[in-house]
């Protein structure tokens, strides 16, 4: 979320949309694994997972979340595992579904890290054009 808004502040919509979109997507994956708990009868435990890091540079933006992303696939990977060598199919249909979730939101910002490094301060250029013309069009940015 954070960086939607920044996105958003600096006029760069498609990017904004972007993180938005999955920031709530992953609001929705907790959803989907507290449930799982609760109807397994565990206790849901509410921890910040860490601090956030407070990157201004799009580029540095979309390199970390595709990482990040990866990360999140590669875990549930392996999770997905656990549930198989447990037994507990439905579980293990949650966690590969987040992963092909995950890889979604990966090869998103993968493809904007690709085109920031190719076309650098132009593509971010063609974005404030895109935000300008939408806002002349319609009177509002694109959510
Ligand atoms: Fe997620
Ligand atoms: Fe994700």
């Amino acid at each position: 979320m954070y960086f939607h808004f920044l996105c958003d502040d600096m006029g760069y919509d498609l990017l904004a949309g972007l993180f938005k979109r999955a920031a709530i997507d992953e609001m929705m994956h907790v959803e989907k694994l507290a449930q799982r708990i609760l109807f397994l009868k565990g206790e849901v435990k509410m921890k910040v997972g860490g601090n956030v890091q407070q990157i201004k540079d799009v580029s540095k933006m979309s390199e970390l979340t595709s990482k990040m992303e990866q990360e999140s696939a590669q875990e549930y990977n392996v999770w997905a595992n656990v549930c198989a060598a447990n037994a507990d199919s439905a579980t293990k249909q949650i966690f590969e579904d987040l992963v092909a979730e995950e890889e979604r939101h990966y090869d998103q910002y993968d493809t904007e890290h690709d085109n920031l490094k190719k076309f650098g301060t132009r593509y971010l250029a063609l974005l404030s054009i895109e935000r300008s013309k939408n806002l002349s069009a319609t009177g509002r940015p694109v959510e």
